[in-house]
């Protein structure tokens, strides 16, 4: 009676485990929507030109929006692009922006790096480390993601430059 009550029980904390570490181990690319398999053209192209090409999912969708309004004046850089450019891009991250909840607060200045779940994920991250020259900027994922270009933060896959 005792032995079967404790398999149970532990079959239940290795259920419970499932769920703490898998679960909710995946906040915001849990949607499945962070980089979509079809990336528009014009977005790896113009978007991709000084950072990477942030998974749409990353930002909610009025983030996008203000960001496509101001391009002229954007994080102090000239990121201007042909009308029917900025048409396409707007509606592509817009149908693709982040709807998980975790996603959908508009950070300040529409910046991924200034989201709360950007910095949960980062808080073991020493501030000096940001400001390395090999790093340049938290903007900067592929300096620490390595499969960043391929949509892929996972954990396993960081390298910190020294
Ligand atoms: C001319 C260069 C340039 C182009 C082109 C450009 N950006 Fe940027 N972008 C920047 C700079 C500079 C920053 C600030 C980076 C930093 O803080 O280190 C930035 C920051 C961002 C951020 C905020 C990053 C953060 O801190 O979380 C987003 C989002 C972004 N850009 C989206 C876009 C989108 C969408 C496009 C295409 C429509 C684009 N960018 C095109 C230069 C550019
Ligand atoms: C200075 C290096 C560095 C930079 C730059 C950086 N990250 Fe990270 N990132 C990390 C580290 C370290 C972790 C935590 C890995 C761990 O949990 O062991 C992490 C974790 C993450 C995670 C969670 C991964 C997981 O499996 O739980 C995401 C998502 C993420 N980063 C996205 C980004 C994005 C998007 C950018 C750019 C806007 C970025 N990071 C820039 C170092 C960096």
């Amino acid at each position: 009676m005792m032995q079967s009550g404790f398999l149970k029980l532990s079959a239940l904390s290795a259920f419970a485990r499932f769920f703490v570490v898998y679960l909710f181990a995946l906040p915001v690319w849990a949607d499945g929507r962070l980089m979509p398999v079809q990336v528009l053209p014009v977005y790896k192209q113009e978007c991709a030109a000084c950072h990477m090409a942030y998974p749409p999912g990353m930002l909610p969708a009025a983030s996008w929006q203000r960001i496509m309004l101001g391009l002229d004046k954007h994080y102090g850089s000239d990121a201007s692009m042909a009308p029917e450019q900025v048409q396409q891009v707007s509606v592509w991250l817009k149908a693709n922006a982040g709807t998980y909840k975790r996603v959908r607060e508009e950070p300040p200045q529409d910046r991924i790096t200034r989201s709360a779940w950007f910095a949960r994920k980062h808080r073991e991250v020493d501030s000096a480390v940001w400001k390395r020259v090999s790093v340049k900027s938290a903007a900067q994922c592929e300096s620490c993601h390595t499969q960043a270009e391929n949509g892929n933060f996972d954990e396993h896959q960081v390298r910190i430059p020294r």
